[in-house]
């Protein structure tokens, strides 16, 4: 399938309806930080809460048709300097950057490409990946002044990375018309830093938690020692992580805030690649029954030269992707099953000087586990929620968001059908009961038309209609949010009804 919608119109009904505000919006916005609504936040509440119960208080089976074992914990966003020396992500978690001199743009480096005269020589134009607007120009300005045939075979296309600073001169950034204005690639750190106490200094320089992962394994021993468990097993943590992106892009995608759901799977290193094939299947599986669709959903093997520094060689990560509108028709990161090996859970021994491992009083053996890491993004998660739901119609909405009920931000909405005669009172005491149990809305506003419009814009599965025949036979409208069909079920079960429909 190929997206039949823009981003725009998606970032719009977003903003329009309450799901997702660029933050400091009134101050002309923070390139990489937006706000959660009131829509937006029940949607990515519900993915958190969803994966919680589906990873921590209701696991899967593993191979043996035995559930796993996992267990939570919510640790702190800043810890001591040196867990991010021991992790490696000081003087390791960096991309390569370059600036516009003439336009003080930045770029990713591994982001842009260049196009060029085959035979190398004349200017060269840059272009940034998958952006096809960017990549038009390019080709235009390859064709206009360097005279080739930009749609047949006389150019070559190279990442910016491969090329020899020294021809630097010769290039056209993606947004300028001189060459000569891109700097070389530099080294630029992702992670926030910020001072702990009133000194202030070097000495108490910490970091934003670049990932959730660290606090894991942190807490290894801590888990081990008082929670019974036994490897394998898991510790699941969903929280906050800061990124500071060189080019924060595409809406939630990429920003410099954001929220992970990540579980460090702890096994014996014999056992390490069978957990690895199990866990990237069954991820892949979840986002299904999450609502994601097979055909915009794909596994693809890291190549060897995107690993990331604790990936164990010869194993390394899987990303299960997502045809977001903006990759189309190619897919974009959702999640990484990656196999750490005992990277992390090594290093934090050598650096700390304390000993994390584990004992197996079966075996009498000790060892430090080797874990297999299923880290999923929950902003992310909830953009590709987000874009699977959108659902251009010819309704008088003209979109509906076709959420699994079981994430939709509002459940049911209840309708008196006119705002009198005895029916706001019976909906009133129709919503009191809902909403014990189920987040609903209870809207006499307006014609039943633009209320069944609202619902559909806010992914509403299911609206209940009293009206007229209410008052004599106690029975009510249901309204199905995909079909527009309607049924009439009696009053007293409706509540039933509605949990029968949001069981899966
Ligand atoms: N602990 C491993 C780890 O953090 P990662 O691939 O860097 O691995 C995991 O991140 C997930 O976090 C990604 O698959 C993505 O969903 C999400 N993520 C990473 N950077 C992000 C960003 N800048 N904005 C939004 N989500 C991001």
């Amino acid at each position: 399938m190929t997206t039949n919608y823009s981003m725009e119109d998606l970032v719009s009904l977003c903003k329009r309806r309450g799901f997702i505000f660029p933050a400091s919006e009134i101050y002309g916005g923070i390139n990489g930080f937006w706000d959660y609504g009131p829509l937006g936040t029940e949607l990515k509440n519900n993915l958190r809460d969803a994966w919680w119960h589906d990873m921590v208080h209701c696991p899967p089976m593993g191979p043996d048709g035995e559930p796993l074992s996992i267990v939570g914990i919510d640790s702190s966003i800043i810890q001591n300097p040196k867990v991010w020396e021991a992790s490696g992500h000081v003087g390791g978690f960096n991309d390569p950057m370059v600036d516009c001199r003439e336009t003080k743009s930045r770029y990713r480096a591994d982001h842009l490409e260049v196009i060029a005269n085959a035979n190398g020589e004349g200017r060269m134009y840059a272009f940034i990946e998958g952006n096809e607007e960017s990549e038009e120009r390019a080709r235009k300005l390859l064709a206009k002044y360097e005279k080739v045939d930009a749609l047949g075979d006389e150019y070559t296309t190279s990442l910016l990375t491969d090329i020899p600073t020294d021809a630097f001169e010769r290039i056209v950034g993606p947004d300028t018309k001189e060459a000569g204005t891109l700097t070389e690639p530099r080294q630029f750190s992702l992670m926030f830093d910020t001072t702990v106490g009133a000194t202030g200094g070097e000495d108490n320089k910490a970091y934003l938690r670049p990932e959730t992962a660290q606090g894991i394994f942190l807490n290894f021993m801590n888990v081990v020692d008082t929670m019974r468990v036994k490897v394998p097993f898991g510790i699941a943590q969903i929280g906050k992580a800061f990124r500071n992106e060189v080019t924060p892009r595409n809406f939630i995608f990429r920003s410099r805030e954001f929220e992970q759901m990540e579980i460090e799977w702890f096994c014996h290193e014999d056992e390490a690649q069978q957990w690895y094939e199990f866990w990237c299947d069954y991820r892949k599986d979840w986002w299904q029954k999450i609502g994601l669709t097979t055909e915009n959903l794909q596994m693809r093997q890291h190549d060897s030269d995107e690993l990331a520094h604790y990936a164990k060689e010869g194993c390394g990560t899987f990303d299960i992707e997502y045809k977001f509108p903006f990759t189309d028709p190619g897919y974009g990161e959702l999640e990484g099953v990656a196999h750490r090996g005992n990277y992390d859970l090594s290093r934090h021994t050598e650096f700390s000087g304390k000993k994390i491992n584990y004992f197996d009083q079966q075996k009498n053996e000790r060892y430090t586990p080797h874990v297999i890491e299923p880290s999923a993004g929950l902003s992310r998660g909830t953009l590709a929620l987000l874009c699977e739901a959108y659902t251009p119609d010819d309704r008088p909405s003209k979109v509906f968001m076709k959420f699994n009920p079981r994430i939709a931000p509002i459940k049911a909405a209840i309708f008196p059908l006119v705002n009198k005669n005895g029916m706001p009172e019976i909906a009133t005491k129709l919503h009191e009961e809902m909403r014990k149990k189920h987040v609903v809305q209870y809207d006499a506003k307006q014609s039943i038309g633009k209320r069944y419009a609202r619902m559909d814009e806010a992914g509403t599965p299911y609206c209940f209609v009293i009206d007229g025949d209410t008052l004599e036979d106690n029975t009510i409208t249901v309204r199905d949010r995909d079909t527009a069909s309607q049924e009439r079920i009696n009053i007293d079960q409706a509540v039933a009804y509605l949990d029968d429909k949001l069981i899966q």
